[in-house]
């Protein structure tokens, strides 16, 4: 140490001018010597653009004048003398005062200066305004600072650094939270270990900080894995990190959790489908309804038609025989036509306030007697239940239906129960306007349904029965009845675990509880004449048939217009008889007009919808396909109206 001082005495020495000349111009830096006490001993150029005081100001003044009040109160100018005195040499960093009384922060180093013999003489000091880069180090630490808290304050995303190779470098605390590993756990592990192994043999890691390295980013959603092996959605960012020089150093990951955004979606497709399922049974719907409306028209003239041979055939028991199979079959066809027409809501309903207790008792015998012996059925009703709107004849019919289907679930034998529950429903409960409900459930221990099954199991025409043995329209009826009746048609059901059927039907308001019409009390007059109107030739020759059959004269209209023409011209028409869906003009329209030019003169509504224009429901109706006796029933009725008064 003492040789180097030496050398460093010699290179000092102060007496060679052109070495002070140099140190005097250096204008960066403040370079001056102390005497042995510490005090200002030379004065340079940089002393004096850093400290602002010009030379003679400051040559003998102690070095303490540079320091502030804080380090003064350590002795720190002492310290350091002593300090280079001992060791040589004092290195250190500290603030200082200007003249002007403004503060730098200064590196500063002082050599200690022996003579010859070893004698402190003095000290030099060079001292450097490290100001700047102080506050650049400041604004560094305090942005780097704010960034770690800011990463870790998001506590939703996973960011975090790997290195070139993938290897994680920090870790925030949403990183933590999403993957599960502590950063202690994880800092130096390749970040291949989030990826599913699946992914990781098809190289995805990899691939994906390759393609971040060339495009500059790589976004993709994929599931991770967490600490504990459970999966999650995550939407993943990497991009690179290169040095000032371009070169790659690393690589910043955010990583989100998107499974709660895949389950709004999935929710969302879901809803959709069954949008789609609803709308597809609507339009199949309004299909059925249009073939079943056709149907009903042929199955009115066939069934008239065959009725009146009947009457007419002579008493050959062959010949009866072979009818009453045509006659039979005919029948059928129409109760399947009047399922369509139920399922496609186009049948028309006579909803009354009905007590379900005293229908399901009235009904049980017939019930049990549907299900066979093997089955059993329980049936559980409460003392009271608020009556409900029904049609109470096609309720029935739902109920066998959805009887017969749980008896074909259970070929074994089962249980079959039928419960009733009165409910109120809320704003939210989806399919049905909030109100008063009663609840009937029908559920059997059978086989079950599959989803898919079960998911198509309303539509018409689904069956997975045998070819003849169902037609897969007893649940599109029940399902169409519901509706018709403003409820709702709920079917659960599980494979192997049986099937219960809901039927949500709205609680009657008092209003609807009208009594039924009375009967007719007087007898149609026989002789009648009668204007039949029909678009469809063939069912109005059958209508005409039919009533010509009855002893009434009838006259016959195929539009509406026509008739009208009839009835001014003919005063003796006693009765109009006229179909409702016309083109051009409606049987309403039709009947509207005619009682405006005859107002006692008796109508009667024939039709296969339930929708009725505005202002027809007041006249009595009868409904395709019918009988003789039926047409009969209402030809006395509508008489019997109009003969009521108001
Ligand atoms: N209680 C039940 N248990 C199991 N599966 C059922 C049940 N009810 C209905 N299904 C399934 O739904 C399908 C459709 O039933 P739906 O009553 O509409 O027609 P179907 O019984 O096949 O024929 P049909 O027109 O004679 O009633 C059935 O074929 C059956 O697969
Ligand atoms: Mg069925």
């Amino acid at each position: 140490m003492n040789k180097e001082q030496e050398n460093e005495t010699t290179l000092a020495a102060p007496d060679d001018a052109r070495y002070r000349t140099l140190v005097e111009s250096v204008f960066d830096y403040a370079i001056f010597m102390l005497d042995a006490e510490g005090r200002v001993a030379s004065w340079n150029a940089g002393a004096r653009r850093l400290k602002g005081y010009e030379a003679e100001e400051v040559l003998g003044q102690h070095v303490s004048l540079f320091y502030p009040p804080e380090a003064l109160a350590e002795e720190q100018p002492l310290k350091a003398l002593q300090a280079a005195a001992r060791d040589g040499r004092f290195e250190a960093e500290g603030w200082r005062v200007r003249k002007d009384g403004a503060r730098f922060w200064a590196s500063v180093v002082i050599d200690a200066i022996h003579d010859a013999k070893g004698r402190l003489v003095g000290y030099a000091k060079v001292t450097r305004d490290l100001t700047e880069r102080r506050r650049v180090e400041d604004a560094l630490r305090f942005s780097e600072e704010r960034f770690r808290l800011l990463m870790d304050s998001v506590k939703d995303c996973a960011i975090y650094m790997l290195d070139a190779q993938g290897r994680v470098v920090s870790w925030n605390a949403g990183a933590r939270r999403l993957h599960g590993y502590a950063p202690e756990e994880i800092v130096g592990q390749n970040f291949s270990r989030f990826y599913t192994e699946e992914d990781k043999a098809a190289g995805l890691p990899q691939l994906g900080l390759e393609t971040a390295a060339r495009e500059g980013r790589f976004e993709k959603e994929g599931l991770r894995v967490r600490k504990d092996g459970s999966r999650f959605s995550a939407n993943a960012v990497i991009e690179p990190i290169r040095d000032a020089t371009g070169a790659l150093i690393g690589f910043a990951k955010v990583v989100r959790d998107v499974s709660e955004r895949r389950e709004a979606d999935r929710r969302l497709e879901k809803a959709r489908e069954a949008l789609l399922q609803s709308q597809k049974l609507e339009a199949v719907g309004r299909l059925t309804g249009g073939v079943a409306h056709d149907f009903n028209n042929l199955l009115t003239v066939v069934l008239g038609s065959l009725e009146m041979l009947e009457r007419k055939l002579p008493e050959d028991p062959s010949l009866k025989r072979l009818l009453a199979r045509a006659v039979e079959g005919a029948r059928r066809g129409a109760s399947l036509t009047q399922r369509m027409l139920a399922f496609a809501r186009q049948n028309e309903l006579a909803p009354k306030a009905v007590d379900l207790v005293a229908l399901l008792r009235g009904a049980t015998d017939l019930m049990r007697r549907s299900l066979g012996d093997t089955i059993k059925l329980r049936i559980d009703l409460p003392a009271t239940l608020p009556r409900v709107v029904l049609d109470a004849h096609p309720f029935e019919l739902a109920l066998l239906n959805l009887l017969s289907n749980a008896r074909d679930a259970m070929p074994q034998g089962g249980t079959v129960r039928i419960e009733t529950r009165a409910e109120r429903v809320g704003e939210l409960a989806g399919a049905l306007p909030a109100g008063h409900y009663v609840c009937l459930t029908v559920a059997d221990n059978g086989a079950g349904m599959d989803a898919d099954t079960l998911r198509r199991a309303k539509e018409p025409f689904f069956t997975t029965k045998a070819i003849g043995k169902g037609s897969g329209l007893g649940l599109s009826m029940v399902h169409g009845l519901v509706e018709q009746s403003n409820g709702a048609f709920v079917l659960k059901s599980e494979l192997g675990k049986g099937t219960t059927a809901e039927l949500w039907l709205p609680v009657a308001p008092d209003a609807i509880d009208v009594a039924p019409p009375a009967p007719a009390e007087r007898e149609a007059d026989p002789g009648l004449s009668v204007l039949a109107v029909d678009d469809d030739p063939l069912v109005l020759m059958s209508t005409v048939a039919m009533l010509e059959e009855m002893g009434h004269r009838v006259l016959q209209a195929t539009r509406g217009a026509e008739a009208l023409e009839m009835l001014r011209r003919v005063r003796a028409i006693d009765l109009l008889v006229t179909d409702v869906m016309m083109p051009e003009m409606t049987g309403v329209e039709l009947a509207r007009r005619a009682s405006e030019a005859r107002p006692a003169l008796p109508i009667l509504l024939v039709t296969g919808y339930a929708d009725l224009p505005q202002g027809g429901q007041k006249l009595p109706r009868l409904s395709k396909p019918f009988s003789l006796a039926q047409l009969e029933l209402a030809v006395k009725d509508a008489v019997s109206h109009a003969a009521r008064p108001g």
